[in-house]
């Protein structure tokens, strides 16, 4: 690794050589997470986005993650959904479906997927109502902090422009403190109709992982990170901050490269 366990800002930075090796180390922290909470609490509930993401989790399909890790044991939310069917390709549960659901043991009924049949506004209700539900028996925790789900963890992506799960620079959606899950119906990037957790559920999480590469985020992860000053606009991934929770940035050295001080090694 170029650089691992640096901590800047309440982040911990692990700065890849490349995408293989975040890979490969996203896939040992996600196992052990899995493993501790499993552990502690009998289960893993675990949210997802979209993107890139998935592809950098194939290592946990493989050796020896395939046969060690309890899958029978994990429940999967996702962080933020496309209103389009499951069977398109834009849909995220599909993305996610072919990239790992049909690869390892994960439990049918365990796989809460949005009502893709509603409307937005309908999902994300229907979506809250779930995860209420679990709440309500444990499958996921409850934050000491206010009344928010704790996942477990929670993965996200970033685009070029700073966005995590739908949560777009300069939307409304950012403001958003009542509800776990709500909608938009204008997103920058297409399709324009999404659901997404808030900040808040967000940021009760126990551990939020942001997975970015290339140089095309690089300016971002700069924003989200590095002390850029009053006057810079706040990028959504820089409101990712959980209270009680460990947040941890996986990047390759592209992402980083316009990180103040990361000094990688040759
Ligand atoms: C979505 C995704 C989104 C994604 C980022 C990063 O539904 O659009 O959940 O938030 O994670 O846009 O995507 P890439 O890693 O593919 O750039």
């Amino acid at each position: 690794m170029a650089l691992s366990g640096v901590e800047k800002n309440g982040r911990e930075l692990r700065i890849h050589e490349n995408a293989d090796e975040l890979s490969s180390n996203l896939a040992e922290y996600i196992a052990d997470l899995s493993e501790a909470s499993i552990k502690e609490r009998g289960v893993f509930a675990l949210a997802l986005s979209g993107g890139s993401l998935i592809n950098l989790m194939r290592k946990l399909c493989e050796a020896p993650y395939n046969k060690t890790v309890d899958w029978a044991k994990w429940y999967i939310f996702w962080a933020d959904e496309r209103m389009v069917s499951k069977s398109h390709s834009d849909s995220n549960y599909k993305l996610t479906k072919d990239g790992l659901l049909s690869k390892v043991p994960i439990v049918h009924s365990h796989v809460l997927s949005i009502n893709d049949s509603a409307t937005a506004e309908q999902a994300a209700e229907d979506y809250e109502f779930a995860i209420r539900q679990l709440v309500r028996t444990r499958v996921i925790s409850v934050s000491e902090i206010n009344d928010c789900p704790k996942f477990d963890l929670i993965l996200l992506g970033m685009g070029p422009d700073g966005h995590v799960a739908s949560l777009f620079p300069n939307h409304s959606v950012l403001d958003e403190k009542v509800q776990w899950v709500t909608f938009i119906t204008n997103s920058p990037k297409p399709p324009p109709e999404r659901i997404t957790f808030t900040l808040p559920v967000i940021n009760s999480a126990s551990n939020v992982a942001i997975v970015v590469t290339g140089g095309n985020k690089a300016d971002a992860v700069h924003l989200a990170i590095d002390d850029v000053g009053p006057d810079c606009e706040v990028l959504p991934a820089r409101m990712v901050q959980p209270g009680k929770g460990k947040l941890v940035w996986f990047l390759d050295v592209e992402a980083a490269s316009k990180l103040e001080d990361a000094k990688f090694s040759e």
